[in-house]
């Protein structure tokens, strides 16, 4: 709900307000982000605006406003005291005394005057914003109808730029002639939309220029926001390939503190989404405020802490290399910005983030629809493979119980290692042994569906249509580009590239019974330059925009199809992928132990619901650590669950065990994939972290150990979210734990003696294995949550017997929690 009244813009959402003020000089000032100081008792709803929101009475809007009884100093002054450089503002204009970093840098294209925007009027909807289609990006959408959820409200506030006013009145005209806001001048919109039962509210900026001057915009945020004190810690996700992601707090002081990208893509280095939070904030305790943007490409985050004691927040399109040109009757949209607030810490802002894009993100139709448990050929074959080995694999997936089987890399072209092919995205029938569609036959005939891997906006030098069309990859102006895994980018600036990419891919998708696509994306863009009419200035977010525009086309035309984001893993993990992907393969680390940080630190911004997680093999490929099949199970059931490795090599015993998981996982599914994720438990290397169904019935928790220290302190379970009065039941999930894991110690009960690691160790991890300890219990909610089970002691090589929890190094497990009463 958003209410205007009396100059009081209050945005209102279940748990949080928003509360502008806009005083005599029309810069409007914000009195209040955070926790909720609103009532909308007895407002009318039957008017578009409710009145009788209490923030409009006068009494708290002065209590709220800043004050300015003295002069501060050698600071600029405004009338009565203000202080543009210490006052909340929702825009600040350059070169009025407020010298934090702004929101905007527009110029005239001839260096003339300078800017001013001062605010005019707005307008208030119920709805999203109108203008959303025309911005060629993705926004959060609409979900009240398919979820029961409140409608969307949408603010605009219109300034316009009174430079160009007092231009007119120079020449003569009368200033403010305009008939409609905005006519003859340049404006500029600063746009709210609030989603209430999430607690979210987007922000945005759109600029329109009605003038006859070209204007250049060389930086332009999608939000700013200032907030009172300067207490805080700030969060950011960073990392690089294989450790996307990971936690980073820096507690702020006074200054600037920036992260974001310029490598085309939002990054494996720096995540758009950050939070900012309480310097004594916990997981549930304490203001927690987060942070996104729905876009993929180039992002700045800024935060500054202020010399009085105040803290800036801009978050949109990096502007470095950005110069945008604004012509006549042009407009530019910027992003839309994603902020939600909680006074219910780090876990508080995270569930209003995950419901926030499961309902008006992720395509609607994947929202609640079970996600299939894929096999993938990548890790287990790379990109030696042919047909025989292909079905030999499908057919091992089917007889576990798996459902999808994706065609990984190497199917196209001559694609036999990473130095060719990418742009032709034509079958390799000799490696195939036969058409792909005789391949999706044969492998639908075992029961199971059809993937295949794509990585569309690339383009390799060795190539048919690099030899066609060179023109095609980015280069400045003809140059050698700076080349990355042996690829060069495609222009999606170029319409004719678009239309050639989504009538290949169609062509593809249509040629065969294709269920899924996961779309890779395997190096950052550099010379960033086009051939075409886009200028320099503009080629980044051109390139964004391009990317969308073939997604959207291919998505609408394949709607069944569920595709997964991929970017050398984790590289570009965005809302504005997520807008049309429902899912994105988190990292090309498979490592259950760097899972942890990983799915740990993506679980701040994102639901489990998005995260691919695969099980694959031991030792890992990526670390080379060694890990059981259970954990890397239990971890990988956190996220939507996959298989990545050769199954065609496995033990009987380890078959098993994985059709055992599979089937564990599809009873699980549900709440696996709907449920709500929960941070539960972090420290001294061991994390607990729990999904829950949304009527608290069914939970799945899942405890890892990163090192099992002897003769130390047991594990307790805890557990969060669940009904206090109610009665539930947990129960340790069914497990195996091989021979081997006990090295010659299982000499002490085997008759006869055994090697570590000779013939007679392996025989026996083939055909014997060992069941893992059987705890279960019956207690309250309450009791679960604030006391939590004490778990049977772990093996500490004094004994071993039924009871006893036998935890490696980096192992883990899984518990199901069910209510009973
Ligand atoms: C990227 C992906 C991997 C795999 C390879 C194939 O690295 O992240 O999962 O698809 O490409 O080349």
């Amino acid at each position: 709900m958003i209410t205007v009244k009396d100059r009081i813009y209050t945005i209102t959402t279940s748990n949080t307000s928003y509360v502008m003020h806009v005083p005599d000089d029309k810069n409007i000032e914000n009195l209040h982000y955070g926790r909720r100081v609103t009532t909308n008792a007895g407002a009318d709803h039957n008017g578009l605006i409710p009145t009788s929101d209490i923030i409009a009475d006068p009494d708290t809007v002065r209590a709220l406003t800043e004050k300015y009884n003295n002069p501060y100093g050698n600071e600029i002054t405004g009338s009565g005291n203000i202080t543009y450089n210490n006052i909340c503002l929702e825009f600040s204009n350059a070169g009025t005394g407020d010298y934090r970093s702004l929101p905007l840098t527009i110029r005239r294209e001839d260096g003339l005057i300078s800017t001013r925007f001062e605010y005019r009027t707005c307008y208030l909807y119920e709805g999203l914003y109108k203008g959303s289609d025309s911005t060629g990006m993705p926004y959060a959408k609409d979900s009240s109808e398919s979820t029961g959820e409140a409608k969307p409200w949408t603010l605009e506030l219109i300034y316009e730029n009174v430079t160009d006013e007092s231009r007119a009145e120079e020449a003569g005209s009368k200033p403010g002639a305009a008939s409609k806001p905005g006519q003859g001048m340049l404006e500029l919109r600063i746009i709210y939309t609030a989603f209430e039962d999430c607690d979210v509210i987007t922000r945005r900026m759109a600029i329109h220029n009605d003038t006859s001057v070209t204007y250049v915009i060389d930086d332009i945020a999608s939000m700013m926001l200032d907030l009172h004190g300067t207490d805080f810690v700030l969060k950011t996700f960073d990392g690089a390939w294989t450790r996307e992601r990971h936690v980073h707090d820096k507690v702020l002081e006074s200054g600037i503190y920036e992260t974001g990208s310029t490598l085309g893509i939002s990054s494996s280095m720096h995540n758009p989404f950050f939070m900012l939070s309480d310097i004594d904030a916990t997981e549930d305790h304490g203001d927690c405020f987060a942070f996104n943007l729905i876009y993929s490409g180039n992002h700045r985050e800024r935060v500054e802490v202020t010399e009085y004691g105040k803290t800036r927040i801009l978050t949109g399109i990096h502007p470095h290399g950005f110069e945008y040109k604004l012509r006549k009757g042009e407009s530019f949209h910027t992003p839309e910005a994603v902020m939600t607030y909680s006074d219910k810490g780090f876990n508080g802002a995270s569930h209003n983030m995950h419901r926030f894009i499961t309902d008006h993100i992720v395509p609607s139709h994947f929202r609640n629809s079970a996600r299939p448990v894929l096999i993938n050929n990548w890790e287990a074959t790379y990109f030696d493979f042919n047909r025989r080995k292909l079905l030999n694999l499908a057919k091992d997936a089917a007889k576990l119980g798996m459902e999808l089987f994706v065609l990984d890399d190497g199917w196209f072209g001559e694609r036999n290692d990473d130095t060719t092919s990418l742009g032709d995205w034509f079958v390799n029938e000799k490696k195939l042994g036969g058409s792909l569609k005789s391949l999706v036959s044969e492998i639908k005939a075992l029961g199971l569906r059809f993937g295949i891997w794509v990585e569309p906006e690339m383009i390799s030098v060795k190539s048919k249509l690099y030899e066609k069309h060179p023109d095609w990859a980015v280069s400045v102006l003809g140059m050698e580009s700076y080349i990355g895994r042996n690829q060069y980018i495609l222009d999606y600036t170029l319409p004719e590239v678009r239309d050639y990419i989504v009538t290949v891919l169609s062509d593809l998708l249509g040629s065969a019974d294709i269920s899924y696509v996961k779309w890779d994306m395997n190096r950052p863009i550099t010379d960033m330059y086009s051939r075409g009419d886009t200028p320099p200035g503009q080629f980044a977010h051109s390139y964004v925009l391009g990317l969308y525009d073939v997604m959207k086309r291919l998505t609408e035309a394949f709607p069944k199809v569920l595709f997964e984001g991929c970017s050398s893993g984790g590289g570009r993990f965005d809302l504005g992928i997520l807008s049309y992907m429902p899912q994105i393969w988190t990292s090309d680390d498979s490592d259950a132990a760097e899972r942890i940080k990983i799915q740990g630190g993506t679980s701040y911004g994102y639901p489990a619901s998005t995260m691919g997680a695969h099980v694959s093999a031991s030792p890992n490929h990526q670390t080379l650590r060694e890990t059981t099949l259970e954990t890397r199970f239990d971890v990988a059931a956190m996220g939507v669950l996959g298989y990545e490795l050769d199954l065609t090599k496995l033990t009987g015993k380890e078959r098993e065990q994985i059709a055992a998981q599979v089937e564990f996982y599809k009873a699980h599914r549900l709440t696996l994939q709907t449920g709500e994720f929960t941070r539960v438990y972090n420290r001294h290397g061991r994390v607990i972290w729990q999904i829950t169904d949304s009527e608290k019935e069914h939970a799945l928790a899942m405890m890892y150990r990163e090192s099992n220290e002897p003769n130390k302190s047991d594990d307790i379970l805890y557990a969060k979210d669940l009904i206090p009065e109610a009665r539930y039941r947990v129960k340790v999930k069914a497990a195996k734990i091989p021979v081997n894991t006990f090295g010659n110690l299982i000499n002490m009960v085997s008759p006869v003696h055994i090697k570590e690691g000779g013939v007679a160790q392996a025989i026996l991890n083939k055909v014997y294995i060992m069941d893992n300890e059987s705890e279960e219990y019956e207690l309250t909610g309450a009791a679960l949550m604030y006391g939590g089970i004490r778990l049977n002691s772990r093996f500490i090589g004094t004994g071993l017997g039924d009871g006893t929890r036998v935890m490696t190094d980096h192992s883990a497990r899984l518990y199901t929690i069910d209510k009973i009463g």
